[in-house]
């Protein structure tokens, strides 16, 4: 019977067969011993000389490491495997000898080689483990989302207006006409909430930035979430359910994953605790405090982020940044109409932001006013004021970086490892 090795255990004194690879191998002359790979787990297979048949022991000294191959053996306890089993080899069928040395191997390698190899290197236990979390993380995002009354809705790629920077734009040629890549879906997104009240995307977004640092991508996955009759405190706490049960269901499915990953488990735990919140102003006293440059005035840069993080356990909110550094749909703090009502949760450890969100104005002339402070054309935002005059609500939203967060579980000191193909100013192959 064919199993996958995750079910392995079911199985224990059953003959079974298990289609993988070879991830490694060792011999002691008259034992072959294989590990082998499925893509669900690993086990150790046994192959002994006399035990299994002739043509299984020849081809188990033949194989090579990432040689693809179907055995069949009888699933055994085994206390110390991780797994908690063994299989003793009965019979090797090889799908595909690898002829050529496999390029990743055991010794080290540098970060250029094996991006360039990036292809091969998923298949590795550190960059499996990587991928099993960002798994986990998207699985909990829909399911919490779902079950909160978000429904999923896909704003589109191709856009005719930028939705933040817009020297961050990648722009293309729309049959004659310039387009752009899109940077968030969030103002389309804007427009499902009434139509559905509460709504997400989770999709690919672009950003031409020219940032060279281990927290960015030119192109990563984004969830904007946003809310009708929501407001800006409601917005915070909405935000730190979905990280918390992202936490959860990370501690919860993949412990082996964390293991491999030499993650501090303790860590995770005691960021699974109620979220700090400070506001934009007390961050800057803080982090001159700490030595910082940073200005009441000026937005907070990734080594701020990091020097403020250091200092937490749990994630953090900051909130009510200069509204000047800040994108022109959010709402203006009535109580001081300097600041947005806005904030940015960042990641302990030194992660730094995770989320950016903020209440969004819904008044009409005032969103107008802010188009045209920020030379926007107004013409292409038409649709998105219109959204402004019929039954128009206070409403909140957000988006994460989906490789942020992996990052931070993961822990990981560069973006890079946290999505399949990473795309870098300097990176766009393979
Ligand atoms: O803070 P940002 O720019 O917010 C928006 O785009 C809003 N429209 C979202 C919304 O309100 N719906 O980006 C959101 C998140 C950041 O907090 C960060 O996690 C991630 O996207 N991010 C990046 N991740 C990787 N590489 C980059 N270059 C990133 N830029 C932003």
């Amino acid at each position: 019977m064919d199993i996958f090795l995750k079910d392995a255990k079911q199985h224990i004194g059953n003959t079974v067969t298990i289609n993988g690879w070879i991830n490694n191998t060792r011999s002691s002359g008259k034992i072959n011993f294989l590990e082998i790979r499925d893509g669900t787990d690993y086990i150790q297979g046994v192959v002994v000389k006399g035990e299994a048949s002739d043509t299984a022991f020849e081809h188990s000294t033949q194989v090579t490491q990432e040689s693809s191959v179907r055995v069949t053996g009888i699933v055994r306890e085994e206390a110390r495997s991780t797994s908690g089993v063994e299989l003793t080899v009965l019979e090797v069928e090889i799908i595909h000898l690898c002829a050529e040395e496999y390029p990743i191997t055991k010794k080290d390698h540098g970060p250029d080689f094996l991006l360039n190899h990036r292809h091969l290197w998923l298949r590795s236990k550190r960059q499996r483990s990587i991928q099993r979390i960002r798994d986990t993380i998207i699985r909990a995002t829909y399911d919490h989302l779902g079950a909160n009354n978000y429904i999923k809705i896909d704003a589109p790629i191709l856009t005719p207006v930028s939705c933040e920077d817009t020297t961050e734009l990648f722009e293309l040629d729309y049959f004659g006409e310039p387009a752009y890549l899109t940077q968030s879906g969030q103002l389309y997104i804007e427009s499902a909430i009434f139509a559905h009240g509460r709504v997400f995307d989770f999709g690919p977004v672009f950003r031409a930035e020219k940032s060279k640092t281990r927290r960015h991508l030119t192109e990563f996955w984004m969830m904007d979430a946003e809310a009708a009759f929501v407001k800006h405190e409601q917005n915070m706490d909405i935000q730190e359910a979905l990280v918390r049960a992202i936490i959860t269901a990370v501690l919860e499915k993949n412990m082996d994953d964390l293991i491999i990953l030499e993650r501090d488990i303790e860590k995770l735990k005691k960021a699974n605790q109620p979220f700090a919140r400070i506001t934009h102003a007390e961050a800057v006293k803080k982090l001159q405090e700490l030595g910082s440059e940073v200005g009441v005035e000026d937005d907070l840069g990734a080594p701020d982020e990091t020097m403020l993080m250091e200092h937490y356990d749990t994630p953090l909110f900051v909130e009510k940044y200069p509204f000047k550094v800040k994108a022109f749909y959010m709402k203006k703090d009535p109580e001081d109409p300097t600041r947005a009502l806005c904030a940015d949760l960042l990641a302990p450890e030194g992660y730094g932001e995770i989320i950016g969100g903020s209440e969004r104005e819904e008044n009409y002339d005032e969103l107008l006013k802010e188009i045209r402070a920020h030379n926007l054309n107004e013409k292409d935002f038409d649709w998105y004021l219109d959204l402004r005059k019929y039954g128009s609500v206070p409403h909140s939203g957000f988006g994460y970086g989906l490789e942020r967060i992996v990052m931070w579980m993961c822990g990981t000191k560069h973006i890079r490892e946290s999505i399949p193909f990473p795309r870098m100013i300097s990176r766009k192959y393979p």
